[in-house]
């Protein structure tokens, strides 16, 4: 009781004494050691000069610690922030709906899922119409592949319906999605994962077509590709210009569906409200997560067009999740969708990603002896190193110069910059300003023989 008195009273102020701001450090750090994750804290020792940052307070570009030292926020927690941190307008949408109702009874019909999937329909690529609402985006994924199983199943009634993914692919930590993705570290502790998957190049199409040859020459059926537009967690990889295009038609031509993971990429961060549409290109099923709850409730969704969806209108509880479409969910989502359009929040993601875009090459230019190359769209930047020893110093140097960037989560061989769109230009100079002093520093060490490794 008097612990969750105090956590009670704390979560109530948004100013704290100094006293107390040290008493939640020193609570934080002792819960997080002993009921948390120990790992997590040493992971923080060796990521940032300051382990012991607790954050406390967020609003657009920025969040402050504890202590109230301010962070711009350029790790834009992974593609949730594309809003920025408490957008007004989906704070308020979430604060009206609570007033009357935060979740909903399971059985009566919800008026707000209804308008969120026809928003959905109506702002998603080609025939994309019926939505399933979840709450992440490996939830998202599981979804998307189940129902192409059911799709495919119905066509042609094999007990083997295998999917396609690409290497490098990152699509999620539950057993399906991380069955298709594809990196290696995260996989291995789990083997046997779901059997059936294949994997292809990213951004190889002809590898793509080979690989369906093969499993139709063997009398394996394939039921779908699964692929992000832009690969995020590999470290904001671009595939060639035409490659969707063509997975499009080996796609149709071989009679599987396309499902696009738009988890990363969706609501406006690659400059375009949804990232296939960069390629010109609808898929059958899209994945969608992170960005969606305007970055203040949790919401997850896959959408596909009728004929694939229409698998689950015969039993509308094949596949279903307790808290999916929640009225919390659901209002975030529509006012993050009302705001991401009304601010054009695409149109400032391609922008101000070009700008930022720029000013990194001049700086890898002049870095040439830590950068390996600048790359990605929109606000969905990589700024790959020739060591991942050189990345780690980078962000680390960031960090205690008030810049929060994101290493992917292996390693730090590629820094990904994914700022909220909402930052302003000033910011964006004060991140260059300081990336640019963080890396003579550590150009220096390394002249000196001390960059430490990791
Ligand atoms: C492309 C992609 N798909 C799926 C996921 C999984 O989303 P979540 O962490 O919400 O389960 C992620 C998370 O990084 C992602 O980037």
């Amino acid at each position: 009781m008097r612990e969750s008195r105090k956590a009670l009273d704390l979560m109530a102020r948004s100013e704290l004494t100094a006293e107390q701001q040290e008493e939640v450090v020193s609570d934080c750090v002792a819960n997080f050691g002993r009921y948390v994750n120990p790992g997590i804290l040493e992971y923080r020792k060796s990521v940032s000069s300051d382990y012991t940052s607790v954050e406390w307070r967020d609003e657009g570009a920025v969040f402050y610690d504890i202590h109230g030292k301010e962070f711009i926020d350029c790790l834009g927690g992974f593609g949730i922030y594309t809003l920025g941190h408490r957008h007004p307008t989906v704070v308020k949408a979430v604060k009206a709906q609570l007033e009357h109702q935060a979740l909903h009874s399971q059985e009566l019909l919800d008026p707000m899922r209804g308008y969120l999937s026809h928003l959905l329909a109506m702002t998603t690529p080609g025939d994309l119409k019926y939505s399933f609402l979840c709450n992440s985006g490996t939830e998202a994924v599981e979804g998307s592949l189940k129902l192409a199983k059911l799709w495919a199943r119905r066509k042609k009634p094999s007990h083997t319906l295998g999917i396609i993914s690409t290497t490098r692919g990152f699509h999620g930590k539950s057993f399906g999605s991380l069955s298709v993705s594809g990196k290696g570290e995260f996989r291995e502790p789990f083997y046997p994962l779901m059997s059936g998957v294949r994997f292809v190049p990213y951004g190889d199409a002809d590898a793509l077509d080979k690989q369906l040859a093969i499993c139709d020459a063997i009398g394996f059926d394939i039921a779908a590709f699964i692929a992000e537009p832009i690969q995020g967690e590999a470290g904001a990889i671009v595939p060639p210009a035409d490659y969707f295009c063509k997975v499009r038609e080996i796609c149709d031509k071989w009679g599987i569906l396309l499902i696009a993971d738009e988890v990363q990429t969706g609501m406006g961060r690659t400059g375009k409200l949804w990232g296939m549409e960069n390629w010109g290109v609808a898929p059958d099923i899209m994945a969608m997560g992170k960005a969606l709850g305007g970055a203040v409730i949790p919401a997850g969704n896959f959408i596909a067009t009728e004929d694939v969806f229409s698998v689950m209108f015969d039993n509308p509880y094949i596949h279903t999740t307790t808290f999916g479409g929640n009225p919390m969910a659901t209002s975030a989502a529509i006012g993050a969708l009302h705001a991401t359009i009304e601010e054009d929040i695409p149109g400032q993601a391609a922008e101000k990603g070009a700008y930022l875009k720029g000013r990194l090459n001049e700086l890898a230019a002049d870095h040439d002896d830590l950068f390996e190359e600048v790359r990605g769209i929109g606000l969905i930047i990589g700024m790959q190193f020739k060591d991942p020893d050189i990345g780690y110093a980078v962000s680390q140097g960031l960090f205690s110069r008030g810049v929060l960037i994101g290493g992917t989560l292996f390693n730090s061989l590629t820094l990904r910059m994914q700022p909220p769109a909402v930052i302003s230009h000033e910011q964006m100079d004060t991140v260059l300003a300081r990336l640019d002093a963080t890396l003579s520093e550590v150009s220096a060490t390394m002249r000196r023989g001390e960059l430490v490794a990791h």
